[in-house]
This record gives C-alpha cells, sequence and structure tokens, in this order.
C-alpha cells in the first residue's frame, strides 16, 4: 500500500470533505482569473449528418475491432490506473475509424491506452489503404523514460513506445514530451482530429479548448475525456472530475459558438459494471 493510500486510510471523512471543498474553491478561483480567451471555430465540424449511432454500430469497425481483440490483449494494459478504460478504448478506435483523419494529436499519452487504438484505427483505415496518417501524442512526462520506467507503477507491462514498435506503427507514431500549451502554441502543424486527456485541471482545460481549435484542419475534431454533465457523477460513489466541465461552461458563457455532446451510453461495457462513458465529442455551433 502506498503512503498515499495509507494516509488517505485514516484520515476522517469530514477532513477529507474541507480539503476537497477547498481545491474546487481554488480551482474556481484559478480558473476565473485567466484572462477570457476566444475561440475560433470556424475549423470545427459541425453535427449535421453525425449519428453518433453510425460511429458505434458500424459492422465493418466491429469486425476490425475483434480481429485485433487478441493483439491489444496481449499488452495487458491495466484497468483503473488512469488510463482509458477498456470501453472507452473501444469507443477511441471506432470514432477514429469514422472520421479516419490524416493528422493526429493526443494529449495525454499516460500508459498508450488511448494511443494504441488510435494508432491502430489510423493504420487499418488509411496506412493499409495507402493513405497518409500521422500520430503525436504529447505528454508533460517522459512516458517511455528506459530509467523510471513510469509504466511500471500504472501496472502496465511495456511502455507506449515499445507497444507502438510492436504493432509496427513507429513511421507514423510520435511521441513527444511536452506541457500541452507549450507544444500546441509552438508547432507549426495542424490536425484533422484531436484528443484532449491531459491535465483534468479547469485553468489548463479552459487553454486547451481554444488553442486546440486553433490547430484543427477544416471539418477537425475534438474528442474530450472525463467530461461530467452539469458536473454530476457518472458512475455511483465515484466523484467527477470537475475541470473539464468548468473550463467548457466558462468558454460557452463568454459566447463561445460550440456545443459538446457527451457520447453517453455506449453499446458495450465501460466500467463499474456499466456503459457509460465520460468521451464527449465537440461541434461547431450551439443549436
Ligand atoms: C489521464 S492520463 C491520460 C491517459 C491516456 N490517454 C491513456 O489512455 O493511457 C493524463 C496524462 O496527462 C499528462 N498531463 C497532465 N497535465 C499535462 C499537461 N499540462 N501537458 C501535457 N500532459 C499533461 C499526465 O502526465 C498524464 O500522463
Amino acid at each position: 500500500m502506498s503512503l498515499r493510500d495509507l494516509l488517505s486510510r485514516y484520515i476522517p471523512i469530514s477532513l477529507k470533505r474541507i480539503v476537497r471543498k477547498k481545491r474546487a474553491q481554488n480551482e474556481v478561483k484559478n480558473l476565473y482569473s485567466l484572462e477570457r480567451t476566444e475561440c475560433n471555430v470556424e475549423n470545427l465540424n459541425s453535427s449535421k449528418g453525425i449519428h453518433l449511432d453510425k460511429i458505434f454500430k458500424s459492422r465493418k469497425t466491429e469486425e476490425l475491432w475483434k480481429s485485433l481483440y487478441e493483439q491489444t490483449r496481449d499488452f495487458h494494459l491495466p484497468g483503473d490506473t488512469g488510463g482509458v478504460n477498456h470501453g472507452d478504448r473501444r469507443a477511441i478506435f471506432y470514432t477514429v475509424c469514422f472520421f479516419e483523419p490524416e493528422n493526429v494529436l493526443e494529449i495525454g499519452t499516460h500508459i498508450g491506452a488511448s494511443t494504441i487504438h488510435i494508432s491502430n484505427a489510423l493504420f487499418y483505415t488509411r496506412v493499409l489503404n495507402g493513405k497518409n496518417a500521422k500520430l503525436t501524442t504529447v505528454d508533460m512526462r517522459d512516458v517511455n523514460s528506459g530509467v523510471e520506467k513510469p509504466w511500471r507503477r500504472y501496472g502496465a507491462k511495456f511502455s507506449p513506445e515499445r507497444m507502438i514498435r510492436e504493432l509496427g506503427h513507429q513511421k507514423f507514431v510520435n511521441f513527444k514530451a511536452d506541457k500541452s500549451l507549450n507544444f500546441m502554441n509552438e508547432t507549426n502543424e495542424s490536425f484533422d482530429f484531436i484528443f484532449l486527456d491531459g491535465s483534468h485541471n479547469a485553468s489548463n482545460v479552459y487553454q486547451e479548448i481554444p488553442a486546440a481549435l486553433q490547430l484543427l484542419n477544416p471539418e477537425g475534431n475534438i474528442l474530450l475525456h472525463d467530461y461530467y454533465p452539469d458536473n454530476k457523477p457518472l458512475w455511483k460513489d465515484r466523484k467527477p472530475v470537475y475541470g473539464p466541465y468548468r473550463a467548457v461552461e466558462r468558454l460557452k458563457k463568454e459566447g463561445a459558438n460550440f456545443k459538446v455532446v457527451p457520447l453517453g451510453e455506449l453499446p458495450w461495457e465501460t466500467k463499474n459494471g456499466t456503459t457509460i462513458t465520460s468521451l464527449a465529442l465537440m461541434f461547431r455551433g450551439t443549436d
């Protein structure tokens, strides 16, 4: 048991509540201490003609997913140690297969649970068909450090880079150790699909969304993780992650012309015996 778990066990619930409340107050205070940021939604996809059912009920993608099941299972990626859960991995794979983006940016590599499913989707929908594809995955930590081997701390057997090599995707997947905002402000590239799963702190997300919008190619898509509508729990006995919703609410209050559509319930299990996901797609327009 880690020191953190040990402390958590012996700290009274009342004290934990006070700490949580103070943290929430600070998060809101920090969020509103930032200067207002404009959102340029010009290149964000609109939801017209996009039916989420179409994404998740695709027979073709289902066959592909099943054919890859053993290969990805053999990586023994853990659940519940910070990587996206098994159901969300599948949803991310289906979403990328649906939009078939050429250039993808992922913020928050961690153990690579989402990375390998994005790269698999790109490989089977584009690379195998002779089309260009590229995935850049950014994390503020060196997730592939051979010295620290951070993936081991989270129960993963292989580094994200090693899994990408085993899949033979190293030619089109790049790892960057950088803070999201540094990377997004400095890159000269533009992207067709951006997955935001880095810092879940409201202040960071408040800055990441406008930065991501600025990097989109026309009809580009942004997928959020840990979006809790109205900041209500999605799973029994599990606290919401408040930051992404708080950031989105501030941007919307300031007139940002986008909506966030939660993917809601998926046709397969996600976590805690449910089919609920915290993934959400952003679309241009508020209707
Ligand atoms: C929830 S984990 C991402 C999970 C990952 N998508 C997966 O499925 O394995 C969040 C990651 O974002 C990284 N992170 C946090 N804040 C960041 C920032 N400001 N810039 C870049 N990465 C950040 C953390 O180091 C962590 O590895």
